[in-house]
């Protein structure tokens, strides 16, 4: 899609849908328009519309002006409205143009900007919104926006944003095709060629195979992939955008979790493809950083992996030596993504990071806690927790922070080994945060579980049912942050 600026009136844009956002109760603010414009706005704001926030409506214009139909989108209330705001009136509007057919839309600015808000925040929202995944339902789908057309100014400031913008959405439209993508093509295999596939000067990438992970210790990791004939891949990836410690990114990369012998029921299992997203996003993070040239020294790390109940399969009571030299009692097959997170931040220590944050669709308690809304984030170090909540604000991939009692050491007692995986179903949640920190020791270190955000059951206004891309906006806000 592309996504042009230009600096000419409203009335001379031709284009299927010119897009005019309004405030609610404000029906003059077109007046500066030709006067069959602004004539018919303010007939529609007396009965037919009214501004609130999403509301939309889509009419013929009046001859002679250049775009064939106009569309109102609603801001909300003037005091209330937030960049979150016109993102979501971004989705609305472009996801509702498409659906009706429209190619060409166009974008006026001037109430956005009069409110002291970017309407970069509105095409972010449009681009976002206008994801879908088509490739597997066949045909070609003809519902597709071509251009938008933002009526502006030409600025460099508003092209730099509009270019970063483009870069951030398309690497979330990158996460979500690999996470709808469905498990019996995303294997570990072809995530990894997916990884290698990024590679580029500033960005290296690395395969370790299963015998290099055996040769390192990754016990945990290891005990996860047995039951599998998909081969692990232990993907890793290191972006060089500056001098300094990098930031180390993991993302759980279960390609498939039945729960291995500790098999999940099958109502639902379904979902489990989407048991990578947090490798995904990391991906994506990494493919937006290196694309936009971020000066930080980044690594990401996607211990990747199956969950199934082969006959060679890792068995509840098991024991297994994690990479540090811990001893792991397997009580539940089915706590397999702290396992391969903990031999990642294992591996991770040769890095010396400034920090560590892990990605992961961790707990299905997370997802009972906060069904599509939050992120759970946990961690050691309050900084590094400020500075993503502060990302989390920002981008509207909002975090919730729980908590790491030290309690919880005791929920991971075993009898027979340094810990075991898991202390059961209450405190789930916390407790498998607190499984990671006994890996994490006093590295600067981040937890998110996005069990209940990476995938969602009801459309939003700029992410459709399936696979949000969460993760993505969040962390490439945090890095672009970072000094
Ligand atoms: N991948 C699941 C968590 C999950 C569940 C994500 C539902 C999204 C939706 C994870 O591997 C898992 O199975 N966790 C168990 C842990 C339990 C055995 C302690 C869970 O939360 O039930
Ligand atoms: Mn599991
Ligand atoms: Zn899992």
């Amino acid at each position: 899609m592309n996504i042009y600026i230009k600096n000419i009136k409203e009335v001379d844009c031709a284009c299927d849908a010119l897009i005019l956002p309004c405030i609610e109760g404000s029906s003059g603010l077109y007046n500066h328009l030709d006067l069959a414009v602004s004539k018919l706005i303010k007939r529609l704001f007396s009965k037919e519309f009214h501004g609130k926030h999403k509301e939309i409506i889509l009419v013929p214009s009046p001859d002679d002006i250049k775009p064939e139909r106009i569309l109102l989108v609603g801001l909300g209330k003037r005091d209330e409205i937030s960049a979150e705001k016109v993102r979501q009136a971004g989705g609305k509007a472009s996801v509702y143009l498409r659906d009706m057919g429209m190619k060409r839309i166009a974008l006026s600015t001037n109430v956005i900007l009069s409110i002291k808000m970017s309407p970069v925040d509105f095409v972010e929202g449009s681009l976002l919104g206008l994801y879908s995944f088509k490739k597997y339902s066949g045909g070609k789908d003809k519902k597709i926006i071509s251009s938008i057309t933002v009526l502006s100014k030409v600025s460099k400031g508003l092209r730099d944003d509009i270019h970063r913008t483009k870069t951030i959405t398309s690497a979330v439209w990158f996460a979500r095709d690999l996470v709808n993508t469905p498990a019996n093509d995303m294997t570990p295999t072809h995530l990894a060629n997916v990884a290698l596939s990024l590679k580029r000067k500033n960005l290296l990438v690395k395969i370790l195979e299963k015998k290099d992970a055996e040769k390192l210790g990754m016990g945990a990791y290891l005990s996860v992939a047995r039951g599998s004939k998909e081969l692990p891949k232990f993907i890793v990836l290191e972006y060089k955008g500056a001098k300094g410690e990098p930031l180390v990114l993991i993302g759980k990369s279960i390609t498939f979790d039945s729960g291995g012998i500790s098999l999940k029921p099958a109502e639902g299992m379904e979902k489990m493809k989407y048991d990578m997203a947090g490798g995904a996003a990391v991906l994506g993070i990494i493919k937006a950083v290196s694309e936009l040239k971020l000066p930080v020294n980044l690594i990401g790390i996607l211990p990747a992996t199956e969950n199934l109940p082969g006959g060679s399969a890792t068995k509840p009571g098991d024991v297994v030596r994690a990479i540090n030299g811990k001893t792991i009692e397997i009580i539940s097959t089915d706590a397999e993504g702290r396992m391969v997170i903990a031999d990642a931040i294992g591996y991770a220590k040769r890095f010396k990071p400034r920090a560590i944050i892990d990605i992961a669709t961790l707990t299905g308690a997370c997802s009972i806690a906060f069904g599509n809304e939050a992120i759970a984030l946990m961690g050691n170090n309050r900084e590094l927790m400020n500075r993503i909540k502060k990302a989390a604000d920002k981008t509207y991939e909002r975090v919730w922070e729980m908590p790491l009692f030290e309690e919880y050491k005791e929920y991971l007692k075993s009898d027979i080994a340094d810990l075991k995986n898991t202390g059961g179903k209450t405190g789930s949640l916390p407790s498998s945060a607190y499984f990671l920190y006994e890996f994490a020791g006093q590295i600067p270190w981040g937890h998110l579980d996005i069990a209940g955000t990476a995938s969602i059951e009801k459309e939003k206004p700029y992410i459709p049912k399936g696979a949000s891309g969460i993760g993505v906006r969040l962390m490439v806000n945090l890095i672009r942050e970072l000094k």
